[in-house]
């Protein structure tokens, strides 16, 4: 909104659209230079004059008009009559509608997210991808668009058959029951390790794999056994994580959807044989071709894939698909994305592969098999006992220490996540991510609560929430006061920095949505936490002088509301006190 006044003013003197103003115009790297710069160089040819004397000229221009703009090479700066904007801005940010877009205008998004295999443990390429689709999902919703989440999970293939198998020969319901993914990590690895001297078992778990699929009673009841007991797991993450979903459909919901599909591709003449299996060729996409059909007849994960997204296409409605799944799938979504193109639809085009880099905990990797496994479940705990430790000493009287610490170290390995740039490899670590400081979820949150306590200091002075109406009186008062010299500065640098990022929310939601990137919104709340430390210690607050107090408790409240929107959108919890 500030920035939009400075192209206002620029646009006629330039000759150029608002728009096109407004994409140009830059902060300038140090604060003391002013609010706005608008760079001169793209004018020299249409104007045919140096940079820096149409900066001279456009400044004059300016200060006729009564701004304050002076040249610097071939720059304009521009500074804000800080009195005038700041309550507007203070005004702008307490409607209610503030920071919601218009970007999507309804349309639906579909969100593949989560995904994790049955009978297996859930990654940390699981988790991943459950927090970033978690964020994307609120930020969609925040611009408008209608976001539907749906957890894809592996509930299909022949591993189940070797699960089974596995089973039947060494299985324990009461182990299985008590720690679903441990037991059924253990059979799995024990059936690979004896599968290597023993290759009777690959029969016997192809055996009951096919049986699976053709609905064999006790096969049937064995795998429904596994999936309810690994949901169990699963939901428990999920509890704790927050995260809930509009559809849990697994691979297994798609058995029956296949068929048409294959029919489909052999119709359009797009399904080739290869060495007894059958295939879509991708060589004009440049691509290995796509396995549709095993040489034994069974059908594989892109040919779910392929039925998954018609399904979302024709009876979710989904004008928008995205995949956040890791990075190491790239080329299974290409190719999944290039057979719907080459089968005629033309909405492949709004299917998008959300990728993200690996992550590792303080050196050690994920992996299911051979028991080099690190469990989600254990890490949270982790956290949140460092978490309730650091409470502990920081606040020994706090009443819920034990329900803040759950918030907290839970806060701090997904917000430790979602800071990154999601494509990055990330090694974690603990400790840092547990911090209250740097650039961490506590930090954020411990920022949230010392303002809490603030705003409670600010009430017990004698602030009354009505006395930041933002009336004419309060406008003409801070104008008033600003005018006179001898006045302490209504809106200081600290606090002025503060609402200028306060009032660039939407910017950065914008961001965030163009680029798939919830680490924008992260790092906007680190931004916005520093900005106000800074401003919390260059600028009285609940004691301030009676005529500034006003305006900074307002600030302070639109602050406290940005960053518990910011940690809301990310899936992190912003307790009152910690
Ligand atoms: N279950 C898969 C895995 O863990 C991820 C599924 C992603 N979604 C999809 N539509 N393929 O690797």
């Amino acid at each position: 909104m500030w920035m939009n006044q400075a192209a206002a003013h620029i646009a006629p003197l330039t000759g150029s659209e608002q728009d096109e103003v407004l994409r140009l115009l830059e902060i300038p790297p140090q604060a003391e230079m002013g609010d706005a710069a608008f760079p001169c160089f793209v004018l020299a040819k249409s104007l045919k004059k140096a940079p820096a004397i149409i900066a001279a000229d456009i400044a004059a221009e300016l200060q006729t008009v009564g701004l304050d703009a002076s040249p610097a090479g071939p720059y304009v700066n521009i500074r804000f009559n800080r009195a005038d904007l700041a309550p507007k801005l203070l005004q702008e940010l307490e409607h209610k509608e503030f920071g919601k877009l218009q970007l999507g205008a309804g349309s639906r998004v579909v969100i593949d997210m989560s995904s994790p295999n049955i009978a297996k443990p859930f990654g940390i390429g699981h988790l991943r991808s459950t927090v970033i689709g978690a964020a994307l999902y609120r930020l969609y919703n925040e611009a408008g668009y209608t976001s539907v989440s749906v957890n894809h999970l592996g509930d299909w293939g022949t591993q189940f058959g070797k699960q089974i198998a596995a089973y039947k020969r060494w299985g324990n319901d009461e182990a299985l029951k008590a720690e679903p993914i441990r037991t059924s990590l253990e059979l799995y690895v024990r059936f690979h390790d004896e599968a290597e001297n023993d290759p009777s078992l690959e029969i016997e778990a192809r055996d009951w794999f096919r049986k699976l699929e053709q609905g064999d009673e006790e096969a049937q009841r064995l795998w429904a056994f596994f999936v309810e007991v690994s949901m169990k797991e699963f939901d428990r993450m999920y509890e704790r994580l927050n995260v809930q979903f509009d559809h849990t459909l697994g691979e297994s919901f798609y058995n029956d959807k296949m068929g048409a599909v294959v029919e489909e591709l052999k119709g359009k003449g797009l399904l080739e044989e290869s060495e007894g299996a059958l295939v879509v060729r991708l060589e004009d996409e440049n691509m290995p071709p796509c396995l549709i059909i095993k040489k034994d007849g069974t059908t594989i994960y892109p040919t779910r894939d392929l039925a998954t997204a018609v399904y979302r296409h024709d009876v979710m409605k989904a004008d928008k698909m995205l995949y956040v799944v890791g990075g190491e799938q790239k080329l299974h979504f290409r190719q999944v994305f290039a057979v719907l193109s080459r089968m005629g639809y033309a909405w492949s085009e709004n299917c998008e592969h959300i990728p993200f880099g690996l992550m590792r905990f303080e050196g050690r990797k994920m992996s299911t098999r051979r028991g080099k496994v690190v469990f989600l479940q254990e890490v949270l705990d982790e956290a949140v006992a460092r978490a309730f430790q650091i409470i502990q000493e920081k606040n020994p009287n706090l009443p819920n220490s034990q329900e803040v610490a759950e918030a907290v170290g839970v806060g701090a390995i997904v917000f430790g996540d979602l800071r990154n740039n999601r494509l990055n490899d990330v090694d974690f670590s603990l400790e840092d991510a547990v911090s209250f400081e740097g650039e961490t979820g506590p930090y954020v949150q411990y920022t949230h609560a010392r303002i809490n306590s603030v705003l409670a200091k600010a009430a017990e002075a004698g602030y009354l929430k009505n006395e930041n109406q933002l009336d004419q009186d309060h406008i003409s008062s801070i104008n008033a006061a600003a005018n006179t010299e001898n006045k302490p500065i209504m809106v200081g640098d600290t606090s002025w920095a503060l609402l200028k990022l306060l009032a660039d929310y939407p910017q950065h939601l914008e961001k965030a949505i163009h680029r798939n990137e919830p680490s924008v919104i992260a790092k906007y709340a680190i931004d916005v936490a520093q900005a106000f430390n800074r401003f919390y210690h260059a600028e009285r607050i609940a004691d301030a002088p009676a005529d500034v107090k006003p305006f900074r408790v307002a600030l302070t409240e639109r602050t406290a509301e940005r960053l518990a929107y910011s940690l809301y959108l990310l899936g992190v919890q912003a307790p009152e006190r910690m």
